[in-house]
């Protein structure tokens, strides 16, 4: 069976991910953490590699960014994301069509952070190592670089059910590196989302790091629903809690 590309999926539901507050499963239990860890970004550049519809751009522009600039392979992604542009944002925020793993038309040198949100789980390990090799050749002396990915072994622990599920389609862990696993996440009003995993261990994140030229040691952090989601909203959390649901790393610009 021929797989739809990455591009005709987001293109199709660009509506399920237009959003102005928290409503996937991954606005609560990971973009929050994101916001968190790209700070302080008072007057900062931003460049974000897959950005969607701009969500966490619009977040990190609230949180005081001087500029961001997106891209993305959907284009109706895209053109939702720029609907979406504040009036009056004190931010500059671009956003642009293109494929993160071949682009070269930055609007900067350097940025001061680079933020890849859930784009490297559609990605091979090669086209992976590119887009880090960019983010290390744009970050600005001093920045950071900070991206999320579903967590390894999340989608070898969980049965094909809401909230969120990858289905490996009995490969292995290690022989199911570089293959797509199709899944889906769930909104908040009850709607699944198709989304998809070019599955990777572990070591392979640390190697493409390397590969891209990044020195220092990142900073690794295994998100998970916490007690305060259950309380807010038991019925939905509670099937994930105790489960390692995706994982941000935040590495620094090489001296
Ligand atoms: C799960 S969504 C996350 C969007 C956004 N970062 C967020 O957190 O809301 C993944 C996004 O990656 C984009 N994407 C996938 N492959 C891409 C590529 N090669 N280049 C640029 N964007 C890509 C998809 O079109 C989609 O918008």
């Amino acid at each position: 069976m021929t797989q739809d590309s990455t591009e005709a999926i987001y293109d199709a539901n660009a509506g399920s991910w237009a959003r102005r507050e928290r409503v996937l499963l991954s606005d609560f239990t990971a973009r929050p953490f994101v916001i968190e860890e790209l700070g302080p970004l008072a007057g900062a550049h931003v460049l974000d590699l897959g950005c969607g519809e701009g969500y966490v751009a619009r977040l990190v522009a609230e949180a005081g960014a001087a500029s961001v600039f997106g891209v993305d392979v959907s284009s109706e992604m895209v053109q939702n994301a720029r609907k979406a542009i504040p009036v009056g944002s004190p931010c500059a925020m671009v956003f642009e069509a293109g494929d993160a793993s071949v682009f070269t038309t930055f609007p900067r040198e350097r940025f001061d952070r680079v933020m890849a949100v859930f784009l490297f789980n559609y990605l091979t390990r090669a086209q992976m190592t590119a887009v880090m090799r960019a983010a290390r050749e744009r970050l600005a002396p001093g920045g950071h670089f900070v991206f999320t990915v579903p967590h390894p072994c999340f989608p070898y622990m969980r049965p094909a059910s809401a909230p969120f599920f990858f289905d490996t389609e009995g490969k292995s862990y290690f022989a199911g590196v570089d293959t797509t696993y199709e899944g889906k996440i769930w909104r908040r009003d009850g709607e699944g989302v198709p989304v998809r995993c070019v599955h990777k261990t572990f070591a392979d994140y640390f190697t493409a790091l390397a590969e891209a030229g990044f020195t220092a040691l990142p900073k690794l952090v295994e998100l998970k629903v916490t007690e305060e989601h259950v309380a807010f909203d038991r019925p939905f959390f509670e099937p994930l809690y105790g489960y390692p649901l995706h994982v941000l790393f935040r590495v620094e610009a090489p001296r």
